[in-house]
């Protein structure tokens, strides 16, 4: 049973208030709606420096709080950096690795993907791998292939005990915060062909343990019908996670779909 895993990617927005209004206003709205978090698991990813006051508003809420990115080595002289120790510390549990916006502005490659990806493991943190197509390759029907490139070269050193830790985001970079949402089938598509990916380097029942998230302009009136897809188990949701009023209704998505079956892959 994949337990679906849904994620509030806050990018550079928010200033301190905001960050303890958004922490106080979540935790009301999730006891106020009765939602179970036995069923879901939730994450909000700030800014570093509201880490600490949402891990204290989360004290005991089952809420988890994980970081944007991090830095693969242990410690040293990397100006500017987190390193994974220092989450671990803080009790991050989770960090995403590979956003688009960090392989396009940032010089975030496959390689040093896969160090944090390992990294982030090595500590007990879990990672998000985020992975995607920009529209040309999307629209010249390289879309797989791109993908399988990135998913390969990004998990390149990872066992299959490392790969059932690890969360799969598919974020068609089209799609990220232009409002203009893949088709669920577009989307669904492509997570069975990772889960078909991850299955021929790790086997099925690895494959059929992974968690893969969409990501892109997911709203609250999209998700449902994203989550009732047969291999997507959560969301990364950028835009409509910045206000907790409408990352509830993210979170609260139509409860009969939530605890569905793996799917079955050939
Ligand atoms: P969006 O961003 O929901 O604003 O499209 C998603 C993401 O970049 O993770």
């Amino acid at each position: 049973m994949r337990k679906p895993f849904i994620c509030a990617n806050w990018k550079m927005n928010h200033l301190v208030n905001d960050a303890s209004f958004y922490g106080e206003d979540l935790v009301n709205r999730i006891k106020m709606e009765n939602v179970d978090l036995k069923k879901v698991d939730v994450a909000i990813f700030p800014p570093y420096m509201f880490m600490a006051a949402l891990k204290v508003l989360f004290f005991l809420t089952g809420i988890n709080v994980g970081a944007q990115n991090m830095h693969y080595a242990e410690s040293g002289a990397y100006t500017g950096e987190v390193s994974p120790a220092m989450l671990k510390d803080m009790g991050i549990e989770c960090v995403i690795v590979g956003h688009s916006e960090r392989r396009q502005y940032f010089n975030e490659t496959n390689e040093s993907c896969a160090k944090k990806v390992k990294a982030a493991i090595a500590h007990g943190i879990r990672p998000i791998l985020c992975v995607g197509e920009y529209l040309e390759e999307r629209e010249s029907g390289r879309y797989n292939d791109v993908v399988k490139e990135m998913l390969l070269g990004s998990l390149a050193d990872i066992d299959a005990d490392e790969m059932i830790k690890t969360v799969i985001a598919y974020e068609p970079v089209w799609a990220i915060g232009t409002g203009k949402t893949a088709t669920t089938e577009q989307a669904n598509e492509m997570a069975a062909f990772i889960r078909s990916v991850v299955a021929e380097k790790y086997g099925n029942e690895v494959a059929q343990q992974v968690i893969i998230q969409y990501g892109g302009s997911v709203k609250p009136d999209n998700i449902a019908e994203l989550m009732a897809m047969s291999d997507i188990d959560g969301a990364l949701v950028g835009g409509a996670s910045l206000k907790a009023s409408d990352f509830i209704k993210i979170i609260n998505f139509d409860p009969a779909v939530v605890g569905k079956e793996p799917a079955v892959v050939e």
